[in-house]
């Protein structure tokens, strides 16, 4: 038998607790400095995680963040949808900065791939006329995760370990063309080229497919760190969010047993990603958004364009509802908090405290995206501390208004903040 060496908060997850872009890049790249490998567990190409430092600004769609630290070793899980030709533009975008990515990087044979077909669908889906249009990332996501609900999805294994992995994938794309064609009225898949691609992704990737989970739990058993990376937030989950506007993964703590292989027990710390107010790309309800003024000014301080597709954000007050519910989801242990500065020049800020329908309270999210869209939030109003915060280090220093701020909260959503980013770059961060 091994000798088990766990260590207190070996294995640290992070993930989003509102409708994602809560700052995950910068906080698992922040923590990565002590890691020995980052996994991700779920999503795709429709993640966009920034991560500034020095002059330098990435942006990681589906290679996990720690890539950046030379010292890491980064897994992709079997819970993936993954897009080998955007895959590839990654690798060679990172690899041009002079950081060595292919021996650091593990993929699961088990992960599926994003077709080209699936980004045609999902394309073809959101234009079509009576169509609910979920606001997605066009990235194929649903299309491939529908895929792999329905057992007609193609695997990373299958171009490693199928020998007719080539007839397979014009078998599948023959069987779509003419769906493509007719049902959807969009262009098709062009074959020659499809397979090609597959080629180039096969010798490039060939010595990264590898069993992630037998790696986890080495990993775990020797007593190295581990950080679990989440994409999108809570409120995209698709069985907690606000669906059907929601990803088609579980972003949801749950996913990191499912999306890697690893139980519910390997996991010491889940820390909670919040934004300091609220933000949402794509459709669906919010009910603290901000379509006036305020809002305008929150997306252009805080720069909240889409890191993945350049949208605008949309904007809003902090929803205390929201995260109460994805702290009891996730079994939250503590919360990082982002973006406090971008509040700075706020004379008065408004934290949603509850919902009322139709004049009367409610104590829990309705799981009905039409009735949610009619709730009213309820709003405690704050003084905001007109003062810029990006320079401070320490809590101490924080001005009362803001120390409020956080300490409402904490209250409010029943968790502690324990990190605290005042600002994009790795240094500009506080440890209350
Ligand atoms: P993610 O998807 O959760 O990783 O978040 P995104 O990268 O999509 O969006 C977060 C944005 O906020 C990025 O542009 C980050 O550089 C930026 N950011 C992160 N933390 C802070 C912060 O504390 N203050 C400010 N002003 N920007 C931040
Ligand atoms: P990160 O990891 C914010 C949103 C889309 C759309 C819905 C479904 O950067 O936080 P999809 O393409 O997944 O089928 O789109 O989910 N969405 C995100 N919003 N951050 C993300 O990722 C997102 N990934 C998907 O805008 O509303
Ligand atoms: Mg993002």
């Amino acid at each position: 038998m091994p000798i088990f060496r766990k260590k207190k908060s070996q294995v640290q997850a992070i993930l989003g607790t509102q409708w994602g872009d809560e700052g995950k890049g910068k906080i698992v790249d922040l923590l990565s400095e002590e890691a020995d490998v980052v996994a991700r567990y779920q999503g795709g190409p429709n993640a966009g995680h920034t991560v500034e430092f020095d002059n330098d600004k990435f942006i990681l769609h589906q290679i996990p963040t720690g890539m950046l630290r030379s010292h890491v070793r980064c897994y992709i899980g079997n819970g993936l949808v993954i897009h080998p030709e955007s895959l590839l533009d990654e690798i060679h975008t990172l690899e041009a900065t002079g950081l060595s990515v292919i021996p650091r990087l593990f993929i699961s044979p088990n992960a599926h791939l994003i077709m080209p077909y699936h980004r045609l669908i999902d394309r073809a889906s959101e234009d079509a006329v009576n169509g609910e249009k979920i606001g997605t990332t066009g990235r194929g996501i649903g299309p491939a995760y529908a895929d792999k609900a329905n057992r007609t999805g193609l695997r990373v294994g299958d171009l490693f370990e199928n020998p007719d992995w080539e007839q397979k994938v014009r078998i599948s794309i023959q069987a779509r063309n003419p769906i493509l064609e007719k049902v959807y009225q969009t262009e098709t898949v062009d074959e020659e080229k499809a397979v090609e691609s597959l080629k180039r992704f096969r010798s490039t990737v060939a010595t990264c497919v590898d069993d992630v989970t037998w790696r986890l739990r080495e990993d775990i058993r020797r007593g190295d760190r581990v950080i679990v990376e989440g994409a999108q937030g809570t409120m995209l989950d698709i069985d907690f969010g606000t669906y059907p506007f929601v990803t088609s993964s579980n972003t949801t703590v749950g996913g990191m047993c499912t999306g890697l292989g690893i139980g519910p027990r390997s996991i010491d710390k889940i820390i909670g990603l919040v934004k300091a107010y609220t933000t949402r790309v794509g459709n669906g309800p919010f009910p603290t958004e901000l379509k006036g003024d305020i809002g305008e000014r929150i997306r252009i301080v805080g720069g909240e364009f889409g890191a993945t597709t350049g949208r605008p954000r949309r904007c809003g007050w902090f929803d205390a509802m929201v995260v109460r519910h994805s702290v009891q989801i996730n079994d939250i242990d503590c919360l990082a908090m982002t973006k406090l500065d971008v509040l700075d020049q706020l004379g008065e800020i408004h934290l949603c405290i509850g919902y009322k329908l139709d004049g009367i309270p409610l104590n829990h999210i309705p799981s009905c995206a039409a009735i949610y869209e009619r709730v009213e939030p309820v709003y405690e109003i704050l003084p905001g501390w007109m003062d810029s915060i990006a320079g401070l280090r320490s809590y101490k220093d924080l001005p009362q208004a803001a120390k409020r701020y956080i300490e409402r909260i904490e209250e409010l959503v029943g968790s502690r903040i324990e990190i605290l980013s005042v600002g994009p770059k790795r240094n500009a961060t506080i440890y209350p």
